[in-house]
């Protein structure tokens, strides 16, 4: 169901559009660091962090980044340790992850050096499409064009494309509309523009369609539509969890381990963990199996503060946690390492984590010896 069919014979109405969109990117766009250069290391990084980042919180990230690792030698020879500690509290740490492996298969695939070819740059861990298209456009200046959720958005609104943009058949659709629409005489400048142009003209919410200099052109705003577009069929369902943590602390120390599996925050740090179907209360908590394996080389334990529920919501999950604190006087967890509490800063680890540790430092969870 599509409101009006491609103007995909109408050669002077595409032009108009990239004309318009280059236009107002000339006058309203952002100075960004990542802008008006073409180091492709620097793009990929900058467009990595932004895929699911928003500018304002990405930004002092990405500057951290370059500054930490300022080329792809550097953090190939970093450890994923701190490849993650730097990326700490930005979330989907498969990211993180991904750059490191990619820095490496660029060192030992191409000698250190960048690719240049798109088929290249797309076989690289971690790059798909849009991030492929983003570095050979803007580095390289190719006609690969950009596909992200700020432009499927001006696409559905200006051309009135109804069909859902998570559906296979949408996907296809939007990849040759974007092809189509795509300027081949300066790509770099045409895919940062359209991409600009959905990020503030033609925003999810509130869009600054009085103002817009494609109204005339747009279908959506003809319609009025464009406050139901672009389409998605299905929602996105959450889960929930439930983590119980424990902060055990012995003569200052404490105990981290590091997360496996194909889960959240895999390789981050955390307190030992014991997830459950429901959250523990103090009794439940000393009666579990789990509770009775991580400390039983403990000894003199005490629980000393149990903390409220802490709800940590993420894209697709709902983490219900509850934070119990012991204190004892000696001794191991097999799967655990023993950390200086005075170092907890040099572990990557989530930002639910995080925020318990900062309230710790702060002196906010309090234990009877202090
Ligand atoms: N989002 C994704 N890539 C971006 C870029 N290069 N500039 C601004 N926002 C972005």
């Amino acid at each position: 169901m599509r409101t009006q069919t491609f103007p995909t014979d109408n050669h002077m109405d595409l032009q108009h559009i990239r004309q318009e969109l280059k236009k107002w990117y000339a006058e309203n766009k952002r100075i960004l660091p990542w802008r008006e250069i073409s180091d492709p290391y620097k793009i990929w990084i900058s467009e990595i962090i932004l895929q699911q980042t928003r500018v304002a919180q990405g930004y002092d990230y990405y500057l951290r980044f370059i500054e930490k690792f300022p080329d792809v030698q550097t953090l190939a020879a970093a450890s994923e340790d701190e490849v993650l500690r730097c990326w700490q509290g930005l979330g989907y740490y498969s990211r993180a992850r991904n750059l490191h492996h990619a820095a490496q298969q660029i060192i030992s695939d191409f000698n250190g050096y960048f690719p240049k070819e798109y088929k290249h740059v797309r076989n690289l861990k971690g790059i798909g499409d849009y991030t492929a298209a983003a570095i050979c456009s803007f580095a390289y200046n190719l006609p690969y064009p950009v596909l992200d959720g700020n432009v499927f958005r001006v696409l559905s609104r200006l051309f009135g494309i109804q069909t859902p943009i998570d559906t296979t058949e949408g996907k296809k659709e939007f990849a040759q509309m974007a092809q189509m629409l795509m300027d081949t005489e300066e790509p770099a400048i045409y895919n940062q523009a359209i991409m600009e142009f959905g990020a503030l003209q033609c925003t999810p919410n509130n869009a600054q369609c009085v103002q817009c200099p494609l109204m005339e052109t747009c279908v959506a705003t003809r319609t009025n539509t464009v406050n139901k577009l672009p389409t998605k069929a299905t929602k996105t369902k959450v889960s929930d969890r439930y983590f119980n943590y424990l902060f055990i602390r012995a003569n200052g120390y404490t105990f981290l381990q590091k997360r496996g599996g194909n889960d959240i925050w895999k390789h981050l740090y955390e307190f030992p963990l014991i997830e459950t179907d429901a959250l523990l209360n103090s009794d439940t908590l000393l009666q579990h199996p789990d509770f009775k394996h991580y400390t039983k080389q403990l000894t003199k334990l005490e629980l000393v503060d149990v903390s409220n529920e802490v709800i940590h919501v993420l894209s697709h999950q709902r983490i219900h946690t509850r934070f119990f604190s012991f204190i004892c006087s000696d001794g191991e967890i097999k799967t655990c390492k023993k950390v200086a509490l005075n170092n907890l800063e040099r572990y990557a680890v989530s930002r639910l984590t995080e925020k318990y540790m900062e309230k710790f430092m702060q002196g906010c969870i309090r234990f009877d010896n202090d």
